[in-house]
This record gives structure tokens, sequence and C-alpha cells, in this order.
């Protein structure tokens, strides 16, 4: 199919994406001379607001990483020269795909130090709110955090936990059990990574607060209400509550966790991976997120 340069990669609308999802294609080109005009606009204005909040709220690791991706405030980036800056740090990349990518692939993904990136772009007249990633959140919400060693060294371990548990699934030969035990193992690593790699929150050098998850990073109404609204329940995380804790994603987030530092969110996926082992994550707490069939699927057909 041919498309018409120019003729954009908006969320809402882009027959580029439309066609690859039609066929089957999860990881495919950024077609970078498709972006529209008003596509660079969005991106122009996304940054430019956000900039003085990621001054103010962003924790210092992402704030190196914005400066070491040399990102483009006028234009919507290129995967090829963001991974130009990224690679040579941590060994990541990301790599661009059509949308929804499945719970195990994605760990999968994160193991082998490709983010699944999303390269459409929300429209330049509704910058607020979208349910779905669009570029500026994946790349200017995560990709910053994947510059720094111990962060990105924590992704690394979080695929491994999924493929341990793709492991203790596939071992169990009673199939209602099977689904069971996966389906909340699932539930718990959505959890653990909702409040933390999206929504996580920093206690910085100072002892103030300072945000790291994409999520809020991402988002020009959200990262300061995070920080400054006395609505916000903020505590130092714990486990056992992050993995019982179910969350709405269309709603600014009443309920966050703050780390220590990355290395101790390092340590906090060993701890999840070592529940998972010992059964813990067996029953976790009903309620969001949702887990779907495509998603048990993947992990009980993964590779070992
Ligand atoms: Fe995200």
């Amino acid at each position: 199919m041919k498309f018409e340069p120019g003729s954009g990669l908006t969320t809402t609308e882009a027959p580029f994406i439309e066609d690859a999802v039609a066929h089957g294609n999860i990881y495919i080109d950024q077609p970078y001379e498709l972006y529209s005009e008003a596509n660079h606009e969005a991106w122009r204005k996304l940054f430019a607001r956000m900039q003085p909040r990621w001054e103010k709220y962003a924790n210092e690791h992402f704030m190196r990483g914005i400066e070491n991706l040399a990102l483009d405030p006028n234009a919507v980036p290129r995967l090829e020269e963001v991974n130009q800056f990224l690679n040579p740090l941590t060994g990541f990349k990301a790599k661009a795909v059509s949308g929804y990518v499945p719970a195990f692939q994605f760990f999968d993904s994160l193991r082998n130090r490709e983010f699944p990136t999303t390269i459409t772009i929300r429209r330049a007249d509704k910058l607020d709110y979208l349910p779905e990633p669009d570029i500026f959140h994946d790349i200017a919400g995560h990709v910053p955090m994947h510059t720094d060693k111990a962060f990105a060294d924590t992704l690394v371990r979080f695929g491994e936990a999924a493929h341990t548990a793709a492991e203790i699934a596939q071992s169990i030969r009673d199939e209602d059990e099977r689904a069971h035990k996966i389906a909340n193992i699932i539930k718990a690593m959505a959890r653990f990574f909702w409040f933390t790699i999206e929504f996580g929150l920093m206690r910085g050098m100072n002892g103030e607060t300072k945000v790291y998850g994409s999520g809020l990073l991402s988002s020009f109404g959200e990262i300061e209400y995070c920080i400054e609204s006395s609505d916000v329940q903020r505590y130092p995380v714990q486990l056992e509550w992050v993995v019982n804790q179910y969350f709405e994603i269309d709603k600014y987030q009443p309920l966050l966790f703050i780390v220590d530092s990355f290395d101790h969110l390092f340590s906090l996926v060993d701890e999840l991976e070592r529940w998972m082992k010992e059964g813990k994550l067996d029953n976790v707490a009903p309620g969001e997120p949702l887990v779907n069939e495509e998603d048990l699927k993947s992990f009980l057909q993964a590779a070992k």
C-alpha cells in the first residue's frame, strides 16, 4: 500500500498503522516522511510546555537522560537518531511497534534491551489525555530513563523475572491451576510495573520527592499534581502492598510509592521474582488490571 508523504501518523488516524495491524506486523519501520506538519507541531508544543515542569519535578537521572539524548524540541524524533545516543550508554534501543505487544513479548524485549516504542503522536489540538501511549510518552517519558545504567539493568531484570514466570506456568500440568497461577503472577507484575516504571516516585538528594515514572514524566497535569496535591497519598514502596493494589488508568493516581534509588528498585525486582518462586504471587487481590487472553497465552507459549 502507498501512503502520501506528510499524510500523518496521528494516534487516532494513521492508515499506515492500521495497515500494519491488519497484516499482523507488530515490529515496523518508522516511516518518518509520513509525519505531518501538525504531528511535528504537537511534539513541539508537548516538549515546550513540559520542559519547565521536568526541571522542577523530574529526578536527576531523567534530566541527564534528556540531555544525553539530544532530542530535538522542534520535530518528532527519528528512532534511529535516538538510538545513536542511547545505545552506547546502556545497550538499549527503541524499536518501533504498531501498537499493543502481548505482555510476555513486551517484557522479553526489555530483557533484550529493546523498548517497544509507539510511533504515532496525539493530535496537536488535544494534547492532554489519551489512554494509549504515543511517541511523546514513549520517547520523552520512557527513553531518557533508559540512559541510566542502574535503571536499564532493572528493566532487564524485570524481563528475566517474566521468563521465570513463564517457566513456572509451563511446569504445571493441571490446566486450571496453570491458568489461575499465571493470571495472578501477570497481574502482580503489571501492578509492580505500573507503580514503579510508569508512576514511580523517588526520594531526591535533599529529601524532596522526585518523579521517575514515565506516565508522570509525560503528563503535563499529573507531574505537578502528583507532587503538589494534598489529595495524593505517597508512601515508601512496599512490595506486598504494590502487588495487591489495583489501579485505574484513566484518572490521576491517588496513591503513589516512593523508592530510595534505582539500586533499591533493582532489589525489589529480585524480591518479586523470589516471591514468584515461593508461590506468594499465586493469589493476589482481585481487581485491575484485567489480564487478557492474549497476555495469558503469551506466557504459556513463551519459548524457553
Ligand atoms: Fe508507558
